[in-house]
């Protein structure tokens, strides 16, 4: 995997294909891994890359970080390769650091790509929950963390019939570093709620959720779609939260089409 000296630490990163610039930002607590298939199927067209965040996969660091400060990470690492503007899209944790970079750059994103993510910042619930879960992780480190989040990061039928991707996912989430776990569990706890943001997006946009997500489901995209003027949704069938690894193929269309066709 290459790599570029950004920020005071090393940033790996996956990266195929040639033409137009297509960045993918994973979730929380995943690596670039969750895009295998996404960096295959659009590689014959275009440049994908997919950053391993500072401390997860392969860019190992200890520093904490904020979401804006990981937004700021992406937008070194693109601008060192002279991509920008480019293309960008995040899942989960991905798609609010995909929000803050628009935020702060905006000049800098020519299409976005928000799956299975939302706007809106942690309820005070929310918050408590991501305090007991980094507890959690100080007691029982990320594979405590991976057992009690696996439930909800696949949808029930995936769970059921695919245990391959069960597999993958659970030790995909206990090769996190432990630390760099609870830093994102603080980074995402404290993070902006971005919901005016969505009214202020004048970028082609494009909003994937599953049908079986529970965590940003079809009810929470729905709104978001009507808030981010001429976006389009597709609701990924038999896909949970992880709808990359889930359906790659039915993900892998809807980015095709959407990149190809415009708006
Ligand atoms: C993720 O998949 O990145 C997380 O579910 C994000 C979150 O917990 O808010």
């Amino acid at each position: 995997m290459p790599s570029q000296e950004i920020n005071g630490f090393s940033m790996h990163y996956r990266e195929k294909g040639t033409g137009e610039a297509v960045v993918l930002i994973h979730g929380f607590p995943l690596s670039s891994q969750i895009f295998e298939s996404q960096i295959e199927a659009l590689s014959s067209s275009y440049r994908v890359i997919a950053p391993d965040l500072r401390g997860f996969g392969q860019s190992t660091n200890t520093d904490r970080f904020s979401i804006n400060s990981l937004a700021d990470d992406v937008h070194k690492l693109l601008s060192r390769l002279k991509v920008l503007p480019c293309v960008v899209g995040g899942l989960s944790m991905g798609g609010y650091i995909a929000e803050a970079f628009y935020k702060k750059y905006p000049n800098d994103i020519k299409k976005l790509i928000l799956l299975n993510t939302k706007a809106e910042g942690d309820s005070s619930a929310a918050k408590d929950g991501r305090n007991k879960m980094i507890a959690l992780c100080r007691e029982f480190g990320s594979a405590g963390v991976a057992k009690e989040m696996l439930p909800k990061m696949l949808s029930p039928r995936t769970i059921e019939r695919k245990n391959d991707v069960v597999d993958k996912l659970l030790k995909l989430m206990e090769a996190q570093p432990a630390l760099t776990v609870e830093h994102a569990l603080e980074a995402l706890r404290d993070r902006d709620d971005q919901t005016a943001l969505l009214g202020k997006i004048s970028v082609p946009t494009l909003i994937i959720s599953g049908d079986g997500d529970q965590i940003t489901g079809p009810l929470v995209a729905e709104p978001m779609q009507k808030a981010i003027a001429g976006s389009k949704l597709v609701v990924i069938p038999s896909a949970g939260h992880l709808s990359t690894m889930e359906n790659p193929a039915a993900v892998n269309d809807a980015l095709l089409e959407f990149l190809k066709g415009g708006e």
